[in-house]
């Protein structure tokens, strides 16, 4: 029995692409997005849940089999293999599967319940019931949990995974071009649009927004959505869409979906299409219907045959707005229909739009009715136009996160409402205001992100996923020199993995190898490949990455002494760093840039505050703290609160040191701003000490100082 059980959870699994980790008992431990990710994992692993739990209820037993199922979404570690042979299993660490694991306790036999981060993965796919928060042993706080309920009829992945909670921005022109193609086509001039761009751009979006600004004007829609998981069932799309316009429910006998469809034919005397169409919906023959005694090929010819009657006769009755969405999941036999479809347009009431990532090569461009339109990003002002709609029902973003996270987003709106909704939910909770204190660097990518970035990655293997790592290690650009220094691999094997990565829309390049520069082509795919990387490895390569720019790019380390200083902070020589980012800090105020100044020789001192208390230490922390004052009086004031800080910490230190000059100008930092301050007789103190100092060591420099400070 167990053995069929665990047949039948594996076969199932691997149909979904899930890999088996571990048998424990009557349990079964699974993974999606491991060995190799997909865009869409989580919906995998609930797919294959419900499948599962089906299944599993079919076997023959003696007592009816119940599974119950925990499904929660989240980054883990992979480790070492453990163990030898059929034993041996790959070690994940993190806390998805011990939550999966609770959530698995407390599913009611034969039922799938799934952790909160898995249900926003989702989206609207499911139909769901909340079982609302929930206390998990090992979790801190209650956890959202939902049951998942069954496919949901939501019919595009649009509706079901994105939104449209914010306007339209920026597409003024590509929006007037259909409307154009659209006029044309109501005068029988049929067209035929196809619309490009990478994930999450706004293809469907646009479309959405045809439909809405047509909406008042007598007109028919055809919906056909292709989807990744049925680009293998020969016209999956057509099928849907008939079903969608029959009004086919769930439970409809057979006699009522005859029916429906018959109301549904608009062809006269075609009892043939019925038949046909019968047969393409699995529905069985209709008593005394003529029997098709055809051979595969003869039917699938007559069936497009019948399809594109149908088409013809709607379009004589009204214009026709048909959309296939997703072409590059299309299967081949709908592949076959379209390009009859895109022939046949031509002279028909129709507007054909095709929406498709850049993957898909359309065969049709170059036809005179046929338009190719390439959806660019959003420009930066109007990127920040959705950043600002979502945050405004929250709270209030200032301006400076409102840039990054358009900066990051690099204007695909996809992104740009992911990202924004991960800060605004970091956010959440904490004091107005308190947003401008989220760390904005590498603020954590959204798991819908990271899984369909991840997706992209893996599908071009581990050389280039390797270098990938790499680059995202050096930053947002690198150029060929460096990663191939930094790189052990020869360098045709680095090159091709680059030119994968840029064939891919990964990378950008910039001249030609060996003189390229690359660049990631949004910073998320940087920040993605980076996280891929574990703690040790991560050490190891920033030192090879510092140790490359040091031998290769020395000129550039003289340049710009905060990157090299960044590689060693990440590879963890930290006095090294300490003094590369100071160097820094006082090349950055000699051209004035204060801001940048401040930053570096805080991360200075960050990383002397390492050291142990010590009289060397000391005064390294004072040395930066006296070149820091001065910036930061510069930026935000002589009697800043900030500068206040700095110079009371620097003379805290000065007071700690032997007198010596070192500390003098520490002392006259707190003078200045104490009577700026308006606190005179503290400034006179202080004056007074000065003095002392000044004859104490016998330091003219000093005493100068001291005069001044009266
Ligand atoms: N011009 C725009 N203004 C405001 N929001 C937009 C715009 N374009 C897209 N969006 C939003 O960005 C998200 C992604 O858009 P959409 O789903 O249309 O992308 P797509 O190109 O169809 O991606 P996919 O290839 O994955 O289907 C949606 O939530 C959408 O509402
Ligand atoms: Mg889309």
């Amino acid at each position: 029995m167990i053995g069929a059980y665990h047949r039948c959870v594996a076969d199932t699994v691997g149909r979904f692409a899930g890999f088996v980790a571990k048998y424990m008992g009557d349990g079964v431990l699974v993974y999606f997005g491991y060995p190799s990710a997909h865009e869409d994992d989580a919906e995998r692993a609930v797919r294959a849940g419900l499948v599962v739990i089906e299944a599993v209820g079919r076997l023959p037993a003696p007592k009816p089999v119940n599974v119950r199922l925990g499904v929660a979404s989240g980054l883990v570690v992979v480790g070492d293999l453990i163990g030898k042979g059929s034993a041996q299993e790959q070690a994940v660490v993190g806390e998805t599967p011990n939550l999966a694991a609770r959530l698995q306790g407390m599913a009611q036999p034969a039922t799938l319940v799934i952790a909160d981060s898995t249900r926003r993965q989702v989206g609207g796919l499911f139909d769901v019931r909340d079982l609302g928060q929930q206390a998990l042993k090992g979790f801190p706080g209650a956890a959202r949990v939902w049951q998942v309920l069954g496919e949901s009829s939501i019919v595009s992945r649009f509706e079901a995974l994105r939104s449209r909670e914010t306007p339209l921005v920026g597409r003024d022109e590509e929006l007037a071009l259909l409307l154009r193609r659209w006029d044309q086509a109501k005068a029988c001039e049929g067209r035929v649009v196809l619309l490009s761009a990478e994930p999450g751009i706004g293809k469907s979006r646009l479309v959405e927004a045809l439909r809405e600004r047509i909406a008042g004007e007598p007109h028919r829609w055809l919906g056909y959505f292709c989807s990744p998981h049925h680009s293998e069932s020969a016209l999956h799309p057509i099928i849907g869409q008939l079903e969608r316009a029959a009004d086919f429910e769930r439970d409809d006998g057979t006699a009522a979906k005859w029916r429906k469809l018959a109301l549904l034919l608009a062809a006269d005397g075609a009892a043939d299409d019925m038949a046909l169409l019968s047969d393409l919906l699995s529905l069985p023959a209709e008593p005394g219907a003529a029997a098709l005694d055809l051979t595969p090929q003869q039917k699938k010819e007559r069936t497009f045959e019948a399809l594109l009657r149908e088409l013809e006769v709607l379009a004589r009755q009204q214009p026709v707005l048909m959309v296939f969405e997703d072409l590059h999941w299309m299967d081949p036999t709908s592949r076959e229909l379209l390009d009859r479809v895109v022939a046949r347009v031509e002279h028909l009431a129709v507007l054909l739009i095709a929406t498709f990532r850049p993957e898909f090569q359309p065969p049709w461009v170059g036809q005179a009715h046929v338009t190719m339109l390439a959806l660019s990003r959003l420009g930066r002002r109007d990127g920040a136009a959705p950043v600002q709609r979502l945050a405004a029902s929250a709270a209030a973003l200032p301006a400076e996160i409102v840039d990054e996270i358009v900066e990051r987003s690099d204007g695909v709106p996809l992104f740009l409402e992911e990202v924004t909704k991960v800060v605004l939910e970091a956010a959440a909770g904490t004091a107005p205001g308190a947003v401008a204190a989220i760390p904005g660097a590498r603020a954590a990518v959204p798991a819908t992100l990271q899984a369909s970035l991840l997706a992209r990655l893996d599908r071009l293997g581990p050389a280039a996923r390797e270098i990938a790592q790499t680059g995202a290690a050096i930053g947002r650009d690198f150029s060929y020199d460096l990663i191939a220094a930094v790189v052990p691999r020869n360098k045709t094997k680095t090159l091709a993995a680059l030119d994968r990565l840029v064939a891919a829309g990964l990378l950008f390049r910039l001249g030609a190898p060996p003189a390229a520069d690359y660049q990631f082509k949004h910073a998320l795919v940087q920040d993605t490949a980076y996280e891929t990387l574990l703690r040790g490895p991560r050490q190891v390569l920033h030192g090879r990455i510092a140790a490359a720019i040091e031998a290769h790019v020395s000129d550039r380390a003289a340049r710009e002494p905060e990157i090299l200083a960044y590689h060693l902070s990440e590879a963890g020589q930290f006095e090294r760093a300490a003094v590369l980012w100071r160097t820094a800090g006082k090349q950055a105020v000699r051209r004035a840039a204060n801001r940048e100044a401040i930053s570096h020789f805080q991360r200075a001192l960050a990383l002397v505050e390492r050291q142990p208390e010590a009289t060397d230490r000391w005064r390294a922390e004072l040395a930066i703290l006296t070149q820091l004052a001065p910036t930061m009086m510069g930026v935000h004031g002589w009697s800043a609160p900030e500068a206040g800080e700095v110079v009371e910490r620097a003379a805290e230190i000065g007071r700690r040191l032997e007198n010596s000059p070192d500390i003098a100008p520490a002392i006259a930092n707190l003078w200045l701003f104490n009577l700026s301050r308006g606190r005179i007789d503290r400034a006179e103190e202080i004056s007074a000490d000065l003095f002392r100092m000044a004859r104490a060591l016998d330091d003219n420099d000093i005493l100068l100082q001291a005069h001044h400070s009266i």
